[in-house]
């Protein structure tokens, strides 16, 4: 690949002028922090998306592919991190929908089992093509998935963090298959954050970091913290100032919390820390070490199974989101579509969804609409929300506008602890900056406290007074200043290359 650019349609640059290649007989490791653009890349390979600029060029040939469909038929097979499959169909039916095999006119479930079984036993692929997909284990559907691709004789196979849905023996399992496949000839493209997988497995690293290429270099030149320094290793960004935090009356507490995931292993495991007013926690860790679950459990979305959480002295256990609000909560997510807002509703009533019944936008029974316009108007102007109009629906806007317009609402409903989980992820620089000043006025300023959680290193050491860093669910590292954490180190936290003293981190952070 080479030139390649990608702008999706809110003006965020995801790829940034990437030349990028893979080898006949070679796993390529692909790594870089949560956006960095890996995924995006990927995509533009396999047809999912069109880049502004750019070329892909083939066994010497350039290539141009409009849809999956034209990659497949180029030998391209991708395994996506959240893949989709039908449950109640088979295996063998999973792995050949859209090329189904025919006997006359009905479909040839023999033909199906049978291409199957081929792969399966080349590549020691073992699953049960007469099993249904509902029946099988994550690890297993992955296979399909890695099947399907096969069947479609996919020479390049691209696998988007493979290892981050399984366990220790499934991953070796794995590993093994993805030699088989170098072996055979194939090409093997992995993206992982772990880097000692990445180490024993992959003949060659390239690096991401904010939508460019950092570096590439064979494995044998590299080491874990090389990569790590690569992958985290701050670009130079105009640093914000910021008054010192003056630390007030405690807001938050955490004590000895436990959170399950979705399948019920301990997802955040016995964590204690406190906010107070005034300042800004940090979490950092690469996601999927605990760090959502605490957010929803903070905000009542999500459930924890022992210990306290206490806001403003109250226990939150039991208490419902709303009621949770009540006590002086507010909640900035990055999943803005499926939590935060109303796709259908106006700019004017997301921004007062939470408040349409209180005393402030009422008039006897009715709604007061020139406070609630004036209001409305008043967000739009203050946080440069770009719109047309107040009653335009949220859906219209960019994904940065639409952020602005959560943050706007969160921000004045009045709370005294905000909860900002991964809060600028996929927004223009533009919008990154106003919130994260806007988070450290409002702590200056209105003397709130606030939980920031993100992949974004260079948000995290900007913005947070002091810092936790998560990993597999604990607390890997605990700073007092975040000024004086270099991001080296912390990637070595992050990564879980190094911990700290446990009991040393509970008596400083709770
Ligand atoms: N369809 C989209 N529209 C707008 N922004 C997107 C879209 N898809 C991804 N992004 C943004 O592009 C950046 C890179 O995303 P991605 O390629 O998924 O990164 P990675 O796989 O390295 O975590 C992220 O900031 C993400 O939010
Ligand atoms: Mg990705």
């Amino acid at each position: 690949m080479q030139n390649i650019s990608k702008i999706y349609g809110n003006g965020f640059v995801a790829n940034k002028d990437i030349t990028f290649s893979v080898n006949e007989k070679e796993i390529l490791a692909l790594v870089g922090e949560n956006g960095a653009g890996k995924t995006t890349l990927m995509k533009i390979l396999f047809g999912m998306e069109q880049p502004q600029s750019g070329q892909i060029i083939l066994e010497g040939k350039e290539v141009r592919f409009q849809n999956p469909i034209e990659a497949i038929a180029a030998g391209i097979g991708m395994v996506h991190q959240h893949f989709m499959q039908a449950l109640s169909l088979t295996v063998a039916e999973n792995v050949v929908l859209g090329i189904e095999p025919t006997k006359g006119l009905c479909f040839d479930m023999e033909k199906a089992v049978r291409m199957t079984q081929e792969v399966s036993d080349r590549y020691d692929l073992r699953v049960e093509a007469r099993a249904r997909i509902c029946d099988l284990s994550i690890g297993q559907r992955q296979k399909v998935e890695i099947i399907k691709a096969l069947v479609r004789e996919a020479r390049i196979l691209v696998l988007d963090e493979p290892t981050a849905v399984l366990t220790p023996q499934e991953t070796e399992e794995l590993f093994e298959q993805i030699k088989i496949l170098r072996e055979n000839g194939h090409s093997i493209i992995f993206i992982s954050h772990k880097l000692d997988e990445v180490m024993r497995l992959c003949d060659r690293v390239t690096v991401l970091r904010r939508g460019r290429i950092i570096g590439s270099e064979k494995t044998e030149n590299l080491n874990e913290r090389k990569i790590s320094r690569m992958m985290v290793g701050r670009d130079v960004v105009t640093s914000i100032d910021k008054e010192p935090a003056r630390s007030r009356e405690t807001i938050l507490e955490c004590r000895d919390v436990v959170c399950l995931n979705e399948n019920g292993r301990k997802a955040v495991n016995q964590i204690s820390f406190n906010i107070h007013g005034g300042e800004i926690l940090g979490i950092a860790g690469v996601e999927g070490n605990g760090q959502n679950e605490l957010a929803l459990a903070i905000t009542g979305m999500g459930n924890y199974e022992c210990g306290s959480i206490r806001v403003n002295g109250q226990e939150i256990k039991g208490r419902d989101i709303d009621q949770i609000r009540a006590l002086g909560v507010a909640h900035i997510s990055e999943d803005r579509m499926r939590m935060g807002s109303a796709g259908e509703l106006s700019v004017k009533e997301n921004l007062i969804s939470d408040r349409m019944f209180k005393k402030e936008f009422r008039r006897g029974p009715f709604i007061d609409r020139k406070k609630v316009n004036d209001f409305a108007d008043a967000c739009i102007r203050e946080y440069e929300i770009a719109c047309d109009h107040r009653d335009e629906p949220i859906r219209m806007l960019s994904g940065g506008n639409m952020q602005k317009v959560i943050v706007a609402r969160e921000f004045t409903s009045g709370a005294n602890l905000i909860v900002a989980n991964q809060p600028t992820r996929g927004v223009d620089i533009g919008t990154c900056d106003m919130i994260r000043r806007k988070l450290i006025d409002k702590t200056r300023k209105d003397g709130i406290g606030a939980l920031l959680i993100s992949a974004d290193l260079n948000e995290v050491l900007e913005v947070s007074d002091r810092l936790l860093v998560f990993y597999k669910g604990k607390i890997a590292a605990y700073f007092e200043n975040v000024k004086e954490v270099t991001e080296e180190e912390l990637g070595e936290y992050m990564l879980g290359l190094k911990t700290m003293n446990q009991e040393q981190i509970r008596e400083a952070a709770g």
